[in-house]
């Protein structure tokens, strides 16, 4: 695959071109980029977007995370609710319906909100990005927004519509409480990105036209569920060759900043950072360093974009006393893809769960010590990677 990108304009260009002429700015006066997965490009995009933000008056009026959204099948609903409440920290705060949805509200402290929601309406706008050989049964499961907290959502939404930013609704929606508006899909993630800007108490998603729902799930009562925290990073796996593209759209959409990327040449793979403040949530997005090529050959990143499209792979939860939480996890049911790895010399310890039967999505449990904020270690990134090949 040959990507072809103009450095004047940005634009991407998939052929191979005799004489490379942009069609957008004209004859080039730069050699254009053949791709290759490196952070040549990305290095100059990032000033850019920066830059870009305070002049589209866009600086400043997007905060860090405040929720997530995940939809199921209706089977899943209260499957995919009662495995949270089981394997992580998170407890029912309200559930509500309405015509569109029906939605149940986790929470755990100093963390971004999980909300689970099973989409009445047909019309799915994720449906296209959801469809992959290992999904097809479960065509409207996702991870599906990253909800960001908004200053003044009227402003927002004016200057990015100015920009050609297309919103799934018409017009903001006006609950009781707050006011939404979402993107529709990236086309390099399927992931959107809504914003939020409350009107009361932070927090509360319901409003006065929703019916309560009773959830037929319960918390147990087991204390190691107190060491599983917040949520640490979520980590979207997807195409090589799309990488820059939507590191650079997550930019513009909202004022987080591109952090750093490590790459693993040995599994063909990038981990790229982003991060509103130091020390806070992050946005993970990993690629290959190589496009795809067969199963056979292609390493675990890209070899799961082909079989679950571009999506969220794993949710990582901050946890305390990892070892003892591990063995109580395993006892009560939750099966892993390898064992905790790691050790507290080299910076944190972690592991993954298997991808979930109701959202697909992995859980990761970790531990930092001392002032480590990497992701993986040296030596146990290769078990890491190596055990997401068996998904
Ligand atoms: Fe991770």
């Amino acid at each position: 695959m040959v990507k072809l990108i103009c450095h004047d304009i940005m634009t991407q260009y998939h052929d191979k071109i005799e004489n490379f002429r942009c069609e957008g700015c004209g004859p080039t006066h730069l050699d254009p980029y053949n791709f290759h997965n490196s952070d040549e490009v990305l290095k100059m995009a990032v000033p850019m977007v920066m830059e870009n933000r305070k002049q589209w008056g866009l600086e400043g009026l997007v905060e860090d995370l405040q929720a997530i959204i995940i939809n199921t099948e209706d089977r899943n609903f209260t499957p995919a609710i009662q495995e949270l409440l089981d394997y992580t920290g998170l407890d029912i705060d309200s559930a509500f319906e309405n015509e569109f949805y029906k939605s149940a509200v986790l929470k755990v402290q100093n963390s971004a909100d999980f909300l689970i929601r099973h989409r009445k309406d047909k019309e799915n706008p994720h449906v296209d990005y959801n469809i992959a050989p290992k999904t097809n049964l479960h065509p409207n499961t996702r991870l599906e927004t990253f909800v960001y907290e908004c200053r003044d959502i009227e402003k927002y939404v004016k200057k990015q519509i100015e920009r050609g930013v297309s919103f799934q609704q018409d017009e903001i929606l006006h609950r009781d409480n707050y006011s939404f508006i979402q993107t529709i899909p990236s086309c390099f993630t399927g992931n959107s990105i809504g914003l939020i800007e409350w009107k009361g108490k932070k927090g509360d998603y319901s409003s006065s036209s929703d019916e309560d729902l009773v959830i037929d799930a319960a918390k147990k009562d087991h204390s190691y569920l107190k060491n599983i925290k917040q949520l640490d990073h979520a980590a979207t796996r997807l195409e090589c060759q799309n990488r820059d593209a939507a590191i650079v759209e997550f930019m513009e959409l909202t004022n987080y900043r591109f952090d750093f990327a490590i790459y693993v040449k040995s599994f063909n793979s990038i981990t790229n950072v982003a991060r509103f403040r130091k020390d806070a949530y992050a946005q993970v997005f990993t690629t290959g360093i190589e496009p795809y090529k067969t199963l056979e050959t292609s390493g675990p990143t890209e070899k799961y974009v082909h079989n679950y499209g571009p999506r969220v792979h794993h949710m990582a939860f901050h946890t305390e006393n990892i070892e003892d939480t591990f063995i109580s996890l395993k006892e009560n049911g939750m099966k892993f893809l390898l064992e905790l790895v790691g050790s507290p010399e080299e910076g944190l310890k972690q592991t993954f769960s298997r991808g979930s039967e109701n959202t697909f999505l992995v859980n990761e449990y970790i531990h930092r010590y001392g002032d480590f904020d990497g992701f993986f270690t040296r030596s146990n990134v290769t078990d890491l990677t190596k055990a997401t090949d068996a998904q």
